[in-house]
């Protein structure tokens, strides 16, 4: 099985699969320090490479070459997902909707996946009841379909909690952090939830939503961005989130475009809601603990979207909101390596 080639890089096994850039920032005057890791530099440009190796490796030994494996994705885990499919010649079909990103659909298909968009609105805002729906028909009348099932299996968060956390804390030099995650699944928190319980970095752990997501409680309603939110609860984060920070797409898109304005790093619509995030706790409690941002995606798929003023005209969220007045990027760098002595708990 080649299921090695996300995890690994030519020499060095432990080196990280995706990159921390720090920003130096002055909110109101006082120096504030953001930390993002930017997980577009997976191999398919999302964290979700990290959450479909763990996925497949769940089931392989159960996929059946002729009828391989069914997902429910908002777009990153399939093409993740369509990629090693092909690795393994296995059939692969992604069950997507009209705010999947044409250009990750189109790289759906072009790693030989099939892309079923389903278009009826599931009436909480979105199209994921809808989405899973539609597996349970293609599961009942095929048997042997395999679904991962993103949404319930441990494999999720565990991709998290071994890989993409730890990663965090040790290229950040361990150091004390306030550290934002954007929620779909809620795959992503909870594996950075279990990080923490078990080697107690000195984190504040904060999850990210947006206006009308259900994932971490509350009621759905309707929602513009796609890869963030959820129409129903998280099945992870049973109890939810504490803190959690919830973001209008219209401060997530206007974070994307000040953001790149700012420093010339283009990110993706859930990465803009972290950072609009980041700068409101800045605000409210100047002169704590540095923020670290889990970059999901990049910009690419968002060009359509978020990167078009049309788009945005048509979906009332322009011009964006003037959340960033006040605040400037005066330097940018990689983090520390080492933390100060003293700071950081030791698992
Ligand atoms: C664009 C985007 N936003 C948010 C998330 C967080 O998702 P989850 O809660 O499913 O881990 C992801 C995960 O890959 C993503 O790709």
């Amino acid at each position: 099985m080649r299921d090695t080639e996300f995890q690994t890089r030519p020499g060095d096994a432990s080196a990280p699969l995706t990159p921390v850039l720090a920003f130096q920032l002055s909110v109101d005057g006082l120096p504030a320090c953001l930390w993002l890791k930017l997980e577009s530099h997976n191999a398919h440009g999302s964290v979700k490479d990290r959450t479909a190796l763990a996925l497949w490796r769940d089931v392989a030994p159960r996929v059946h070459p002729d009828t391989g494996l069914i997902e429910s994705t908002s777009g990153n885990l399939g093409v993740a997902l369509a990629a090693i499919a092909a690795d393994h010649g296995v059939p692969f079909t992604a069950v997507t909707d009209p705010r999947s990103p044409a250009s990750v659909v189109a790289a759906i298909r072009a790693l030989r996946g099939t892309v079923v968009t389903v278009d009826r609105p599931d009436g909480a805002g979105g199209y994921l009841l809808s989405r899973l729906a539609h597996i349970r028909e293609r599961l009942a009348a095929q048997p042997r379909l395999v679904w991962p099932n993103q949404y319930a299996n441990p494999a999720n968060p565990r991709a998290h909690a071994e890989g993409t956390a730890p990663e965090l804390w040790s290229q950040t030099g361990r150091r004390p952090a306030r550290v934002l995650v954007a929620v779909s699944t809620g795959g992503t928190l909870a594996g950075f939830r279990d990080f923490v319980a078990g080697a107690r970095p000195d984190w504040e752990l904060v999850g990210v939503d947006v206006t009308g997501s259900a994932a971490l409680g509350g009621t759905p309603g309707r929602r513009l961005l796609s890869g963030i939110g959820a129409s129903r609860p998280s099945s992870f984060l049973p109890g939810g989130h504490h803190p959690a920070v919830r973001v209008t797409p219209r401060d997530a898109v206007g974070a994307c475009l000040w953001f790149a304005d700012a420093t010339g790093v283009a990110v993706g619509a859930s990465s803009g809601a972290l950072i609009a995030a980041a700068l409101r706790l800045f605000r409210a409690a100047p002169g704590r603990a540095d923020i670290a941002c889990l970059c999901p995606d990049g910009a690419a798929p968002y060009g359509e979207t978020v990167y078009s003023a049309h788009w945005r005209r048509r979906n009332g969220v322009d011009p964006p909101g003037d959340f960033a007045r006040g605040v400037h990027v005066i330097g940018s760098g990689r983090p520390p390596e080492r933390a100060p002595a003293g700071t950081g708990r030791t698992p």
